[in-house]
């Protein structure tokens, strides 16, 4: 048969013509679905709303610390196996870290499912920030990952951050091995073995509790607060920021009032409302603000609560 293409052959054979005509509905088809997104605005510019569940009840509350002085502690821990260490350090990530990072570690936990980035899969080697060595996750938990909504954990005890990095090194394939000079740095920097002083902490959980039943004074200036912004926010540009990162509006206020230290700097603001995210009443979003907004919003915040 002869398979040259000609156009006396095309009309001749009509099942050939529905296979030209095919590539032009094809291409019509793609133009119509082209021009429906470019139509709707929602589609086009992102704007779909996230439906964000309400996980707060997963984070399990942290406990009260009091000002203490950490015991050193010895450096073999870091190095040589020990089941007691593991199993202190199941129960910690468990309860610190699974909500996230997922019980296994794959970074499928519950509270980590609306996060962009998302939680690290601790299963896998690339693509880690500081890295997967016991030193470099102990600095990963020394100071979070600020801009990700991984919170540090610097006011647990050197001996429970050691226990929780062992324990989910476990999930790891080829876990990289500490030199003896990664962990003398580490020493240097956090002083393990010679023991630090550590200043208390209170989570927010406890703070708002301990406020509700305790500090009438308190409670009654955070109402106020919040009156005023609600009241300002449709004309007031930065009253309507604060609605847009906060989930929980009592409990950020909350949070801004049961401390002073985040006035000092946008950087100590930045921080305090990273830490304990979810639970403090935030959202993540203030890191997609611009530098001059979330600077802007800091101010603000400021003046309104001092
Ligand atoms: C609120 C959710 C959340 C909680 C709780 C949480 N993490 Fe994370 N974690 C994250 C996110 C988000 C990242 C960043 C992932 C990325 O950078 O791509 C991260 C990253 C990490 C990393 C990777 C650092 C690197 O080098 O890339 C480590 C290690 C880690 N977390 C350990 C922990 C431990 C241990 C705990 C518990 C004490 C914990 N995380 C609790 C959300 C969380």
């Amino acid at each position: 048969m002869d398979t040259k293409f000609s156009l006396t052959e095309l009309l001749k054979n009509p099942l050939a013509q529905l296979a030209s005509a095919y590539f032009f509905i094809l291409l019509a088809l793609v133009g119509l679905g082209f021009f429906y997104i470019n139509q709707n605005p929602a589609i086009m510019q992102n704007k779909v709303p996230a439906v964000v569940k309400d996980t707060t009840n997963l984070i399990v509350p942290l406990e009260v610390q009091e000002p203490r002085i950490n015991p050193g502690i010895d450096l073999k821990l870091l190095t040589v196996p020990d089941q007691a260490l593991l199993d202190k350090g199941k129960q910690l990530y468990d309860a610190n870290c699974a909500s996230c990072h997922g019980s296994t570690g794959s970074g499928d936990g519950v509270a980590g499912a609306v996060m962009n980035p998302k939680p690290r899969n601790f299963r896998l080697e690339a693509g880690w920030k500081n890295g997967r060595k016991v030193s470099e996750i102990y600095y990963t938990l020394q100071s979070g990952l600020i801009a990700t909504g991984m919170p540090a954990y610097d006011y647990l005890a050197p001996y429970d951050r050691i226990a929780m990095i062992k324990y989910l090194r476990t999930f790891m394939t080829n876990a990289p091995v500490d030199t003896e000079f990664d962990i003398t740095s580490l020493d240097q920097t956090y002083l393990l073995t010679q023991g630090a002083k550590v200043a208390g902490t209170i989570p927010v959980d406890a703070a708002i509790r301990l406020m509700a039943t305790e500090n009438s004074a308190k409670l009654q200036k955070i109402t106020e607060v919040l009156d005023f912004l609600n009241r300002t926010k449709i004309e007031n540009d930065n009253a309507k920021l604060f609605f847009k990162i906060t989930n929980n509006q009592k409990n950020a206020v909350t949070t801004l009032l049961n401390s002073n230290k985040w006035m000092n700097s946008h950087n100590d603001f930045i921080s305090l409302v990273s830490s304990y995210m979810i639970s403090n009443g935030f959202n993540g979003k203030i890191v997609e603000l611009s530098d001059e907004k979330s600077v802007q919003l800091f101010q603000y915040l400021k003046s309104i609560l001092m």
